[in-house]
């Protein structure tokens, strides 16, 4: 690999499809001076992903490869290992892997302990354990940024406004998930700050990927393209104007309520 000690070396879970995949190559793009390391659960679509970036999108930064199950501690530490190994820091820290395999159907108003397990592995005790391994990287950064993918429908402001937009969606345990993720953020924010980190909340909008697994029907409803979620990651990465941190965000640079 070529030098990156003066790259700004970013890290995005679950970047091998969806968001997390458009963050990484919107990124590569703003500036050959991005180093992207592409996390991935499954390391043979990684390198596929990988691949196909290089053949297709001739992007202007570099990329890397690494294992990483956010629901798996010993891929966690190795992963941290592998990014202390080939670059002694972390400059960037994208939360991005999360799933939703929940249905709109009354059968999953009220889920079981199981699905609320493996919704909370994946989208909180992933990010939490995922930025503990990485901290000491971190912290070596000049500019630490943590950006946590969360969603509007984890706003306890949001539903508590019976008339808003979305407060009468379901998929309770997804919700619950990112609730705990945005008290993430406020809690980093509060023991980090003084270490210099910048931290954010971002809420990538209801766009087109795989989350829901139905890609179809949020075509046919006109949503948008995961590439408008992955403009606002690079804004708060180029620390555009508006994009203050230690807060939450929507993608198109506004705030939000918690
Ligand atoms: N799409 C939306 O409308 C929307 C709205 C609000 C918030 N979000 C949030 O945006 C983030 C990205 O979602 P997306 O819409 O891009 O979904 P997606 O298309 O399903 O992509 C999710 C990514 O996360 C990875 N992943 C899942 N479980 C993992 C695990 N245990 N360890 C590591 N990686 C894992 C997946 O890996 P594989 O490639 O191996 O499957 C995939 O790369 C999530 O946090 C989601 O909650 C999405």
């Amino acid at each position: 690999m070529a030098s990156t000690s003066d790259k700004q070396i970013i890290f995005i879970t679950g970047a091998t499809n969806g968001i997390g995949l458009d963050s990484a190559i919107h990124l590569a793009n703003a500036s050959p001076n991005n180093h992207i390391i592409i996390g991935a659960r499954n390391l043979s679509k990684g390198e596929k992903v990988l691949a196909d970036i290089q053949a297709t999108k001739s992007p202007k930064g570099s990329f890397s490869l690494v294992q990483l199950d956010a629901t798996d501690d010993s891929s966690i530490t190795a992963a941290a290992q592998q990014l202390q190994k080939d670059f002694g820091r972390l400059d960037i820290l994208v939360n991005n892997a999360g799933i939703c395999p929940e249905n709109a159907s009354p059968e999953d108003a009220w889920p079981s302990r199981s699905t609320y397990r493996s919704i909370f592995e994946t989208n909180v005790f992933g990010p939490s354990l995922i930025t503990e391994a990485l901290l000491p990287l971190l912290k070596q950064s000049k500019a630490p940024k943590i950006i946590n993918v969360s969603s509007s429908l984890g706003s306890i402001a949001a539903i508590s406004d019976h008339d808003a937009a979305f407060s009468g969606a379901p998929y309770p345990a997804y919700r619950m998930s990112k609730a705990a993720l945005n008290m993430l953020t406020a809690y980093q924010y509060f023991h980090l700050k003084q270490f210099g980190f910048k931290i954010w909340t971002y809420c990538p909008g209801y766009v087109v990927t795989d989350l829901g697994r139905d890609r179809e029907q949020r075509e046919k409803l006109g949503m948008e393209s995961s590439e408008t979620s992955a403009v606002g990651i690079v804004e708060i990465v180029e620390e555009e104007e508006g994009w203050g941190g230690g807060w939450v965000y929507w993608k198109e640079g506004e705030q939000l309520p918690w």
